[in-house]
């Protein structure tokens, strides 16, 4: 398998992003462009999912997040929707060995239930498979959406406090983030949106408070190891304040 090339000289590797999430946006926009169905476009996409995991690797990033599939994407044609979740099985069928001997474990947020059976039972092998990798987190995003996980964080703490095991005014933003999908990845350095959109689409919505944001033209399938090293470079120019004074 084709190696990605090494982080570009000019990213200072003692300050690369622990955290990145990426909302993979355009495998509809490069199928058209390349004369081809979306479901080939979303194929691309998910070869790059491959390219990109191994690029934040060699940087040393600690967790990369993908928004794959959202709870506003069932509204897609019924095909489409189908066509994902094929792929979204063979992806991991497929990766689940390449991850796995780069010791990178795969983490999900959303919920899983809700897919589609065989999609749901390749997802839990490919992260039963790779539970103990320490390298690195792949935490895909399948069935998720930002404001769902804040409703299951709230009534997870009402429950605890209905029990007498938590008293209100003990809520803090703390405990309210460790009741989130991956608690220990709760802050998102780097977020990259592909194919130019501004929106954030109901992603990470608590992560994401202080995440320095970049928005590239360049499709999903176009964004290489390169430009995910640009997005790297454009992070680290930035001052981050945390709403504070420099
Ligand atoms: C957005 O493109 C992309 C998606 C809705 C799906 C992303 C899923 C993958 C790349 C596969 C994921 C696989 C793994 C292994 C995690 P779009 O269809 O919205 O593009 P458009 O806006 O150009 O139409």
């Amino acid at each position: 398998m084709e190696k990605v090339p090494p982080p570009d000289s000019r990213i200072d590797m003692e300050r690369v992003p622990a955290h990145i999430a990426i909302i993979m946006d355009g495998n509809g926009r490069w199928a058209k462009q390349h004369g081809k169905t979306r479901s080939q476009g979303h194929e691309a996409g998910a070869r790059n999912v491959r390219v990109v995991t191994e690029a934040c690797r060699e940087l040393g990033v600690r967790a990369l997040t993908l928004f794959a599939f959202s709870t506003e994407n069932w509204n897609r044609p019924q095909k489409e929707v189908d066509d994902l979740f094929r792929l979204i099985s063979r992806a991991m069928q497929q990766y689940a060995n390449r991850i796995h001997e780069t010791d990178v474990r795969l983490r999900h947020l959303g919920d899983l239930d809700g897919l589609p059976k065989s999609a749901a039972n390749d997802v839990r092998k490919c992260m039963d498979l790779t539970s103990d990798n320490k390298t690195m987190d792949v935490c895909v995003a399948l069935n998720y959406g930002g404001r769902a996980e804040l409703v299951r964080a709230a009534r997870r703490l009402a429950d605890e406090a209905a029990r007498g095991n938590i008293a209100p005014e003990d809520i803090t933003e703390d405990t309210l983030a460790q009741h989130l999908y991956l608690p220990e990845h709760s802050e998102v350095d780097l977020l990259i949106r592909t194919s130019g959109e501004l929106r954030i689409s109901n992603f990470m919505l608590w992560q994401i408070s202080y995440a320095e944001i970049v928005v590239t033209p360049t499709l999903w399938p176009d964004f290489d190891a390169q430009a995910l090293y640009d997005a790297v470079i454009a992070y680290q120019s930035r001052d981050r304040r945390f709403g504070g004074r420099p």
